[in-house]
């Protein structure tokens, strides 16, 4: 088989890439290791920043984000039992983020490429990638025992942390990395959310803790925990007693409770690989960067990878150019950099470390205090949160 861009991965990159390449009438088969319903099961993130809605529209799925969504002017933020407004909308010259469940997401871009006929194997087995330093890339997997090819121009590696993409290239990577000594326990429960309207995050003596949400009956919140806690040490009581401790007085008594759904441990973790382009494989999302979630990045970078990576591609069909992807790996990381400063200063911000002693809690609170009260502060903080521009 042969196609014009073989894209491995159908998270949200790898499926947001095939649909404005489609646009651009611009061929592409995705080679995805798991079943779509293993992929539409994984909760993640939560928040899209403008430019990510903007590009749904673009790839032509943005339909239901913008009638389901919900938009959000405001963030809060709660340090020392106080909860303090921060204006976003204001702060930005009118700029907002939504609320919308990866998973949605994800489904709409399964279906709008089901509708398109376009192609995606599931349930790739042992993907291997070759000839990339060439003109000749070829993709090898093996689908229902049997062991297959696909002839390609480029690859897109949209295949996530753990993919073949970044581990076939590793001689030739840079890595650079932090992980956080803590991870995150989630939650997601059907009932309504504390904070319809402002994601809230909170910084407390105790850790850590986020009110977040995927419609107005479906809550999703989270309390930093030590690295090695198990989801079964912590029954549902157990985690809103917690996630109530962290709050300030008045949303504590709020928060409705409900069984959860889903529970789940994440490590948190900062990531970059240089550079994202390998002759004619090309690092797209998670395969190139992980950031902790902590500013609600993660989602919102892989899809400016992809518009940068399709954007290259339509110049190299349409006006057989290779700028853009000569710049790919330079334009990217640069945006790239910028979304991991924040989400590093944020987490080390909101987060009590191992170290914390009363010192730090109390700069922290004195940094959270200042972040607050001061427009120019406040306004750094607003226009990283929405996105810096494309
Ligand atoms: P992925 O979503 O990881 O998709 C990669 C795809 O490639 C997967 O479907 C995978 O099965 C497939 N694949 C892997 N290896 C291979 C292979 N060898 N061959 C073929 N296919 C392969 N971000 C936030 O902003 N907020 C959050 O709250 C948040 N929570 C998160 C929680 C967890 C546990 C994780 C892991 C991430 C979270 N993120 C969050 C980050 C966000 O979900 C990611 O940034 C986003 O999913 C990136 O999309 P992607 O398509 O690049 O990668
Ligand atoms: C989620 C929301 C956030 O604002 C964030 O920083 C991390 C995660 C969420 O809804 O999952």
């Amino acid at each position: 088989q042969r196609t014009q861009v073989a894209i491995i991965g159908a998270g949200p990159s790898g499926l947001l890439l095939g649909q404005l390449l489609h646009k651009a009438g611009i061929d592409n088969v995705i080679v995805e290791r798991q079943s779509g319903d293993y992929v539409l099961g994984r909760i993640r993130a939560g928040i899209l920043e403008q430019v990510t809605v903007d590009l749904l529209r673009e790839a032509g799925v943005g339909e239901r984000v913008g009638r389901e969504g919900v938009v959000h002017h405001s963030i809060e933020l709660v340090f020392a039992g106080t909860r303090h407004p921060i204006d976003v909308h204001g702060l930005t010259g009118g700029k907002v983020v939504t609320a919308y469940g990866q998973t949605e997401l994800t489904k709409d871009l399964m279906e709008a490429r089901a509708a398109a006929g376009l192609q995606t194997v599931y349930e790739a087995a042992d993907v291997s990638l070759h000839g990339h330093d060439g003109d000749a890339p070829v993709v090898r997997y093996r689908k229902d025992g049997q062991s297959r090819e696909l002839r390609c121009d480029f690859i897109a590696g949209c295949d996530g942390f753990h993919g073949v993409s970044r581990a076939t290239v590793k001689d030739h990577v840079t890595e650079f990395e932090r992980v956080y000594p803590f991870g995150w326990l989630g939650v997601l429960a059907d009932v309504p959310p504390v904070s319809p309207h402002a994601i809230v995050y909170g910084n407390s003596e105790r850790g850590f803790s986020l009110c977040s949400m995927r419609s107005m009956t479906r809550s999703r919140y989270y309390v930093q925990c030590p690295l090695d806690d198990k989801v079964e040490d912590w029954s549902d009581q157990r985690f809103w007693d917690e996630l109530r401790r962290r709050l300030d007085p008045e949303l504590a008594q709020k928060v409705v409770t409900g069984p959860s759904i889903e529970k789940s441990i994440a490590p948190l973790r900062s990531f970059v690989a240089e550079p994202l382009r390998f002759g004619r494989l090309f690092l797209a999302g998670d395969a190139g960067h992980i950031v902790p979630p902590t500013g609600a990045k993660g989602l919102n970078l892989a899809a400016t990878d992809v518009k940068y990576l399709s954007s290259a591609f339509i110049e190299h069909y349409a006006e057989r150019s290779d700028a853009g992807i000569d710049s790919y790996s330079q334009r990217c990381l640069r945006r790239i950099w910028k979304a991991e400063r924040f989400s590093w200063w944020l987490t080390n911000l909101m987060h009590r470390f191992p170290d914390t002693d009363g010192f730090g809690q109390r700069v922290q609170e004195a940094e959270l205090d200042y972040l607050v009260n001061s427009r120019a502060a406040s306004t750094a903080l607003a226009e990283n949160y929405v996105g810096l521009p494309l």
